[in-house]
């Protein structure tokens, strides 16, 4: 066993919560190591999520408007094809790119990057066995920041082979474009996936268990809104729909389903299903029973408000605690979780994390939803403005959607802010500012805005908000 000598801080997990986490430890002058098991860094979002997804969603979306959205603006292309091979290699040569680049950002902030997996052994131990090699290391450490991510949850009954039946991880890596495609879940997962292999071909249907699409936090208006654009595109869904079971023992999948209103049965058929069910934390041989650290019913570990378990050197942040699935968020946490071990304090403002879905147009949100804020009780406004009245979408030939603006009645703060349309993704980082800094529509509404861009909508939507809009 070969031992090192004593880290300040040893980070499991070397995804966008640990790897950040690591970054700014050694950047606050502790002795950092960062053991990922994986045999890359970036986790779950580098690797297999947030960006091999959003380069298909991009790339996808560029094809499918060259077929299907191009002559009407003056340009006429002719045979248009898809080379599925190459699209996937420039996804792969991004992910590349990206992770690598993090292995850059290690070296220079002095992050020892230990390949292997990581196991609790003690309160001051971690224990790793490496990727390459059989000689176990021990990293004696006075710190240890938990971030092992989370996993896709399976289908009782349905085994996933990532091929025929996948999770998002088949789903970025198919080798052809499936005839038929089910898709379990209508949250982000099934709307962005979905969208890539409806543009490029494949008939989907989302099955949704509950009456509204985009998963937990979407506002119900803006879910309706785009459902019924992705609609319009030709993805099918079924939602208030249950799966009862699932064959794959034949060529394809079969799926019996049942409708939780009138209890009707029903068979969907489909080369490939792509179980999109949510995330569950990952804790798989990270030795918490050596240490007694709790997680609770839904398999988070159980910490305090400064990311502490019960052992107060033993921190934990991102998917594998609670709050959002996010990669941004793991990201603040990390930052905050090195802050606490170094300096004493640290901070995340939780009401001011966004969310956005990256279909086409794209979805972001961020504060309290109108149910939420109806819920709470608070008198309110809503504002909203269509981008089928900004000059910025129109010239695009790209008007779908909205911006949505909630206020408290009697002060005009901006409680929630939600937008569907395209840079809806960008645009909401306004919003995010707003809220941060307690922001009331009449500010926003009063800032000059670019002419002509898509902004003014948001800034429209602000004045439809405390007085009136002046395009619509
Ligand atoms: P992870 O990224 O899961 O990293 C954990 C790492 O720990 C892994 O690399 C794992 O190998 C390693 N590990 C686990 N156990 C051990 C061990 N014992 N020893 C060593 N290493 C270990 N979020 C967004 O904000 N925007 C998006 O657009 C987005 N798109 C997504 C698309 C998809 C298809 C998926 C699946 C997720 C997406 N997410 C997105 C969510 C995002 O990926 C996660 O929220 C984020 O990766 C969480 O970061 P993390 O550091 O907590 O965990
Ligand atoms: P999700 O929680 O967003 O959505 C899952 C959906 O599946 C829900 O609408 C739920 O009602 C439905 N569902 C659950 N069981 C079902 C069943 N048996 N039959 C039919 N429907 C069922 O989870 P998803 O889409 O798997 O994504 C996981 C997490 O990954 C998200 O919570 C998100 O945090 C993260 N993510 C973020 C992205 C982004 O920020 N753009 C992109 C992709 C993932």
């Amino acid at each position: 066993l070969a031992t090192e000598t004593e880290h300040d801080v040893v980070v499991i997990g070397g995804g966008p919560g640990g790897y950040v986490a690591a970054i700014k430890a050694a950047q606050l002058g502790l002795k950092t190591a960062c053991v990922e098991k994986r045999g890359a860094l970036g986790g779950t979002c580098l690797n297999v999520g947030c960006i091999p997804s959003k380069s298909l969603l991009n790339n996808s979306h560029i094809y499918h408007q060259i077929k299907h959205d191009i002559s009407h603006r003056g340009i006429e292309v002719d045979n248009v094809t898809l080379n599925l091979q190459q699209m996937m290699a420039a996804k792969d040569k991004s992910v590349k790119g990206l992770t690598s680049g993090i292995e850059t950002l290690f070296k220079q902030n002095g992050v020892q990057y230990v390949k292997g997996t990581g196991t609790i052994v003690n309160e001051n131990e971690v224990k790793v066995q490496p990727l390459e090699g059989s000689e176990e290391i021990s990293l004696k450490t006075k710190n240890i920041i938990i971030a092992t991510g989370s996993e896709a949850t399976p289908f009782k009954g349905l085994e996933i082979d990532e091929k025929k039946v996948v999770t998002s991880t088949g789903a970025i890596a198919l080798e052809k474009v499936p005839k038929k495609m089910v898709v379990i879940g209508g949250g982000i997962i099934g709307l962005e996936m979905g969208s890539v292999w409806s543009r490029l071909g494949a008939e989907v249907t989302v099955v949704e268990f509950l009456g509204a699409i985009g998963g937990p936090g979407m506002d119900a208006d803006i879910a309706k809104t785009t459902q019924r654009i992705l609609q319009k595109q030709g993805i099918k869904f079924k939602t208030a729909t249950k799966v009862l079971s699932g064959d794959a023992s034949g060529e394809g999948v079969k799926l019996e389903i049942e409708n939780v209103k009138n209890q009707k049965t029903d068979t969907l058929e489909a080369d490939v299903v792509l179980v999109a069910i949510g995330r569950r934390p990952y804790t798989e041989g990270l030795g918490l029973e050596n240490v007694g650290i709790e997680k609770d019913e839904r398999g988070r570990i159980i910490i305090d408000q400064e990311y502490r378990t019960k052992h107060s050197n033993i921190r934990v942040i991102g998917d594998v605690t609670f709050g959002a699935m996010l990669a941004h968020k793991a990201e603040e946490e990390g930052i905050a979780a090195a802050e606490y071990i170094s300096k004493g304090y640290g901070h995340v403002n939780y009401g001011a994390i966004p969310s956005v879905m990256y279909t086409h147009p794209e979805v972001a949100w961020v504060g309290q939803t109108e149910q939420e804020v109806k819920q709470s009780g608070k008198e309110y406004v809503v504002g909203t403005f269509p981008f089928l009245a900004n000059s910025r979408a129109k010239t695009n030939l790209d008007t779908d959607g909205l911006v949505k603006f909630i206020a408290d009645k009697e002060t005009d703060r901006v409680l929630g802010i939600h937008i569907i349309g395209a840079g809806a993704g960008e645009m909401i980082a306004e919003g995010v500012l707003a809220i941060e800094y307690g922001a009331s529509s009449e500010d926003i509404a009063r800032t000059s805005h670019a002419h002509p861009t898509l902004s003014e909508a948001f800034k429209e939507a602000a004045m439809a908000t405390c007085g009136k809009a002046i395009h619509a």
